[in-house]
C-alpha cells in the first residue's frame, strides 16, 4: 500500500489514498434541478481530474441522478439509509434501494442526522454495517459541537464516535469517514488547517491501532464550509484526503473548483 511518511502527529500517511471530493446536496435539487445540477457537474469537472468525485441528492433524484451522470467518473451517495432492508418502516429508504437506485455510496451518521434526527452512536453503527452488506462505500460523518470544542472534548467525542464506527462489521467493504466539526457546518466558519489536521491525525491514529492496512487506506474527509477559497490550503494537510462540501456543492463551477484544488499543487 504506497510509501508511507511519518507526520508531525506520528500518524501514518499513504501518498495511494486518491483525495475524494463529495458534494452533500441536503434537502436541495430534488427533482429536475438535481438533474441539472447533475449535468452542470459532470460537464465542469475536468475528465482525469485527480479527485474521485461523489455526488449525493436527495432520494427522490437519486436515480435520475445516477442516470445523468452515467459513463462519467461521478459516484452516487445516499444521503442516510436505514438499517434493515425492508420493513414497515413508513418514510425510511433502505440499502438495497439506494443501490437499485445506482447509489454506491452512502453519506451515514451525518451531524444533522444526529443533532435534528436522534441518530445516535449505536444506530451510525447499524448503519455502517448495513450499508456495507450491501456493498455501499459508507461515508461516515464525525465531529464535535461548538460547547464540546470550548469544553476540550472535541478528541474525546470524534474518537468516541469513530470508535463505534470501527466497531461495525463491514465484511471488507471500504470506509471512508468524514470529520465535520458541527460548528464549522453552513455557517462559514471552516476549521483553520492546522485545526483540521490535528484532528485528522488523531483519527488516523486511532485508524491505525485499529488496523494498520484500513488506516493507511482510509480517506478522511473535512467537511464545514469548504469553499474555492479555502480548499486547496485544507488539502494540503498530509492527514486531510478529501472533502465533504454542503453549500458549495449545488453550485457547479464552485464544486469544480473545489475538486480541481486536489490537483497537485
Ligand atoms: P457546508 O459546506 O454547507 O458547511 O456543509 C457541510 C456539510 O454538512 C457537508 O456534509
Amino acid at each position: 500500500m504506497g510509501v508511507r511518511a511519518s507526520t508531525r502527529a506520528g500518524a501514518l500517511v499513504s501518498p495511494g489514498r486518491r483525495p475524494l471530493i463529495a458534494g452533500n446536496w441536503k434537502m436541495y435539487r430534488g427533482g429536475a434541478a438535481g438533474c441539472e445540477l447533475a449535468d452542470a457537474v459532470r460537464r465542469a469537472v475536468a475528465p482525469g481530474a485527480r479527485a474521485e468525485v461523489v455526488v449525493a441528492p436527495p432520494f427522490t433524484a437519486l436515480a435520475a441522478v445516477a442516470e445523468t451522470v452515467r459513463g462519467a467518473t461521478i459516484g452516487v451517495a445516499g444521503q442516510s439509509l436505514h438499517p434493515g432492508t425492508e420493513g414497515a418502516f413508513t418514510g425510511e429508504v433502505s440499502g438495497p434501494m439506494l443501490v437499485e437506485c445506482g447509489a454506491t455510496w452512502v453519506i451515514v451518521g451525518h451531524s444533522e442526522r444526529r443533532q435534528l434526527f436522534g441518530e445516535t452512536d449505536a444506530n451510525v453503527q447499524a448503519k455502517v454495517a448495513a450499508a456495507a452488506a450491501c456493498e455501499l462505500v459508507p461515508i461516515a460523518c464525525v465531529g464535535e459541537t461548538l460547547a464540546e470544542r470550548e469544553a476540550g472534548r472535541t478528541l474525546e467525542v470524534v474518537s468516541r464516535q469513530l470508535a463505534a464506527i470501527l466497531a461495525a462489521d463491514r465484511a471488507g467493504v471500504s470506509l471512508v469517514v468524514a470529520y465535520e466539526p458541527v460548528w464549522a457546518i453552513g455557517t462559514g466558519r471552516v476549521a483553520g488547517p492546522d485545526q483540521a489536521e490535528e484532528v485528522h491525525a488523531a483519527l488516523r491514529v486511532q485508524l491505525e491501532r485499529h488496523d494498520p492496512a484500513l488506516a493507511a487506506a482510509t480517506r478522511i474527509l473535512y467537511g464545514g464550509s469548504v469553499k474555492p477559497e479555502n480548499a486547496a490550503g485544507l488539502l494540503a494537510c498530509p492527514n486531510v484526503d478529501g472533502a465533504l462540501v454542503g453549500g458549495a456543492s449545488l453550485d457547479a463551477a464552485a464544486f469544480a473548483a473545489i475538486v480541481a484544488a486536489a490537483e497537485p499543487g
